[in-house]
């Protein structure tokens, strides 16, 4: 959809114009998956899809949200003074827990507002359409009411409001992402002590896809938080051997030594894929770097098995929608990207291979899972930020 049709949907909704539009990008991991929440690496990027947010400040105390994605729900009207989380409230919690948390760390907001959401990310399918009306609303407010808060308190704050206000207890990748991105970068981020690099995505000859199986992902499900745990359980009882706070201090090396005095098969094998995948962000990003798009691909790929085999967040569409695209000529690379259990899968595709390999993986999904997926490219695009007119 275009800004200037989103113009005139607000206008229909309010009756005015907006003053300022914001957008915030979706995000996609190239590489890294369940080890941010264990202090380890991550490799994602920002899309160029993601949430629009027009805005206006308003006389009095009253916040009037509409979302297009939810327009049947009408125009939902809050107020600075209370801001609490109510599972009535629907998608509206998400802006309501950002401004609430931006109020109580002493950002000054003398007036309600109105605002128009519209995202064109999927909802609910990995690619963080949550974080990204956080950080839309987030980017929105500061500039609204023109006070100052840092990047990355500011990335730090939405994060807070995922875990306390939402209760979805995920680590700190997707909001960083989303506020960070970099148009035609990669993020690589240590997530223990928040050190990043941008390196250069440069692909020439080749695409990223996203490959959305259409299987619906509830983050909130249990199993994002049972993995958690089981992480937890396994440092603790890999920490009287070796010197670590989370498995992402452990090296490879350790783990085989220490591995024996985990109690049960399930953590050894939970602990050995976010030790692993953990040393794979650091491989990838010294092939990012020289060029080597293949040996990024073949990471992609073991990562991928990992997760299956070991981590167990795959689950039959993503496994055969991956699997698939590994037999596939011209796919240098392919995985599930987030948290897993549905939602979607990458795959790097020659151009030249692109549509031969959307069609053939079409066919072969439906006859195999009954669903259709849907393809998207994945062009790298920019954090969050104003539109400037
Ligand atoms: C979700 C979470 C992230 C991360 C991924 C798995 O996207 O929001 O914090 O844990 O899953 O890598």
């Amino acid at each position: 959809m275009e800004l200037e049709s989103l113009r005139n949907s607000f206008n229909n909704y309010f009756h005015t114009n907006p003053e300022q539009c914001f957008f915030a990008p979706g995000r996609i991991n190239l590489i890294g998956e369940h080890t941010d929440y264990n202090g380890g690496n991550v490799f994602p990027l920002a899309i160029t899809n993601g949430t629009y947010a027009l805005a206006r400040k308003r006389n009095d105390r009253k916040i009037r949200m509409i979302s297009l994605n939810f327009e049947e729900e009408g125009i939902v009207e809050l107020s600075l003074d209370d801001l609490e989380y109510d599972e009535t409230k629907g998608w509206a919690n998400y802006p309501s827990g950002v401004t609430k948390l931006l109020l109580e760390n002493g950002m000054e907001m003398t007036t309600g507002f109105e605002v128009l959401f519209y995202g064109n990310i999927p909802n609910g399918a990995g690619l963080s359409s949550s974080a990204s009306i956080e950080l839309a609303t987030g980017v929105m407010l500061q500039e609204l009411f023109q006070f100052e808060i840092d990047r990355i308190d500011l990335i730090k704050l939405c994060q807070k409001v995922e875990n306390e206000y939402i209760g979805v207890n995920s680590g700190i990748m997707d909001q960083f992402a989303i506020g960070m991105g970099k148009k035609g970068h990669a993020i690589w981020l240590n997530c223990d002590t928040l050190d990043y690099e941008y390196a250069p995505l440069q692909l020439q000859n080749e695409q990223i896809v996203i490959i959305n199986t259409n299987k619906r992902r509830e983050l909130a499900s249990s199993k994002y938080n049972e993995r958690r745990a089981e992480c937890e359980q396994a440092l603790k009882e890999m920490q009287p051997y070796v010197q670590a706070d989370a498995l992402g201090d452990i090296s490879s090396a350790e783990f085989e030594k220490f591995k024996q005095y985990l109690s049960t098969e399930t953590l050894v094998q939970r602990a050995r894929h976010v030790i692993y995948e953990n040393e794979r962000t650091e491989k990838a990003l010294k092939q990012l770097k020289s060029g080597d798009l293949k040996a990024v691909g073949q990471l992609m790929n073991e990562s991928h098995r990992s997760l299956r085999n070991d981590y167990e967040v795959t689950g039959k569409e993503l496994d055969t929608i991956v699997e698939f695209a590994w037999k596939q000529d011209g796919v240098i690379g392919a995985r599930m990207t987030g948290a897993g259990f549905g939602g979607c899968a990458i795959a790097i595709v020659k151009n030249t291979h692109m549509k031969d390999f959307i069609s053939r993986l079409n066919d072969h999904y439906k006859e195999e899972c009954g669903l259709d997926a849907s393809f998207y490219t994945a062009d790298v695009g920019e954090g969050a930020h104003e539109i400037l007119s």
